[in-house]
């Protein structure tokens, strides 16, 4: 039996990642470690925690807290980290970066420390195609320089550089895994496919930054974890790995694809004030991850018809999150004064 600790495992894609991980592999144990920010949910885990009583468990901390995170590893006799937690929205990181800093690059260290002290067999660290920046032609191949444009890529940036030197300096067995844009179940509404499915379910406008030529390749969770999983079962130690398809969107083919899934009018669409430095594309060369054997299910708009779908059939999973205190007040800083001006 492995254990396995799966930080940040009460999010969007941990959560989806564990799902399909205790399916995937019996002679596997996991325990989820999440500090339950806004975005980490134990509803994203409900029927996991039922399905897989035997081979799960739960415990609530901090990847910042040196001390728990070394007992948790101790009394679950962890032999791998696989690190999801983090703080992953941009415009959020724009609005408060310190907590970007904190969780993303401590945090990190802390997680890196804690596994070399306990000599364990393996950490792995979930990346960004956002750490490579902005990629006008071409694609991002996992040697290129690293050129991140805002305080959540440069935070991404800053912990996959502490894993390698942990590579470099004890010869530590990391792997990385760089994916793309994810979008399916579970994902937090200030994301964009789910943000704008859930305000076209209600009929509200969706804002759309700057002239939504921007790229993105939208990949449905579930392809990225696959790829996790063959990077942990047959990746190379000491190696980085892009997970994506290998083709983009532009932000108007995507909230188009979201309007015709729904039936409703392009109308819906507000063009607004642009996200600042916003990354124009990113686009990954997947290649090397191919050459492991693994391939994507989804192609893009495959991945925005099932998504949105999903949040039409799961109102249960997502009003609560939108009538709340907590994601008004985000909304209305983020947005009033984009949509008043629209
Ligand atoms: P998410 O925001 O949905 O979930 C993040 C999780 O981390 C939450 O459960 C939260 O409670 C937890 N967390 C945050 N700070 C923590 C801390 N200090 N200690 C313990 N837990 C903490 O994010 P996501 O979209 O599921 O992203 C997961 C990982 O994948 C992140 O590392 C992100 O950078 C990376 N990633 C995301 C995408 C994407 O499109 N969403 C794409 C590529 C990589
Ligand atoms: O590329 C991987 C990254 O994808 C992950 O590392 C991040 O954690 C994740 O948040 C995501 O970052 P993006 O900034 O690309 O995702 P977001 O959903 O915020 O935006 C996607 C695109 O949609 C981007 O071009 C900005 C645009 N957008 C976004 C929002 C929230 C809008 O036009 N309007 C919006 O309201």
């Amino acid at each position: 039996m492995h254990h396995v600790l799966v930080t940040g495992g009460a999010g969007f894609i941990g959560s989806n990642f564990v799902r399909y991980f205790l399916q995937a592999h019996p002679d596997y144990h996991v325990v989820v470690y999440d500090k339950l920010t806004y975005a980490g949910r134990l509803e994203n885990l409900q029927d996991v925690a039922e399905a897989f009583a035997g081979r799960y468990a739960f415990v609530r901390g901090d990847i910042c807290d040196i001390p728990l995170v070394e007992q948790t590893i101790a009394h679950y006799s962890v032999d791998t980290i696989v690190n999801f937690a983090a703080e992953t929205h941009v415009d959020r990181s724009l609005m408060a970066p310190g907590s970007f800093i904190q969780t993303d690059v401590y945090g990190t260290f802390v997680l890196l420390e804690a596994a070399r002290k306990a000599g364990l067999e393996r950490y792995h660290q979930i990346s960004t195609d956002e750490v490579y920046g902005q990629v006008l032609d071409g694609r991002s191949v996992e040697t290129d320089h690293l050129e991140p444009r805002s305080p959540y890529a440069a935070s991404k940036a800053a912990g996959d550089l502490m894993v390698l030197a942990y590579r470099e300096s004890w010869g530590m067995p990391v792997t990385i895994t760089r994916g793309s844009n994810n979008i399916g179940p579970y994902q937090y509404p200030e994301k964009v496919v789910p943000l704008f499915a859930t305000n076209a379910i209600d009929d509200q406008p969706l804002p759309v930054y700057g002239d939504g030529h921007q790229m993105r390749d939208y990949q449905h969770v579930l392809d990225h974890c696959t790829g996790i999983d063959t990077v942990l079962h047959k990746g190379e130690l000491g190696e980085i790995y892009n997970v994506g398809t290998g083709s983009e969107l532009t932000n108007i083919e995507m909230t188009q694809i979201v309007l015709r899934t729904l039936g409703k009018p392009e109308s819906l669409i507000k063009h607004v004030e642009d996200r600042p430095g916003h990354d124009r594309r990113y686009a990954l060369d997947v290649s090397k991850l191919h050459a492991l054997g693994w391939d994507n299910v989804y192609n893009c708009a495959q991945a925005v018809e099932e998504t949105t779908r999903w949040y039409a059939d799961n109102a249960w999973w997502w009003r609560p999150i939108k009538s709340g205190e907590l994601y008004k007040d985000y909304y209305a800083q983020q947005y009033a004064r984009r949509l008043e001006q629209a």
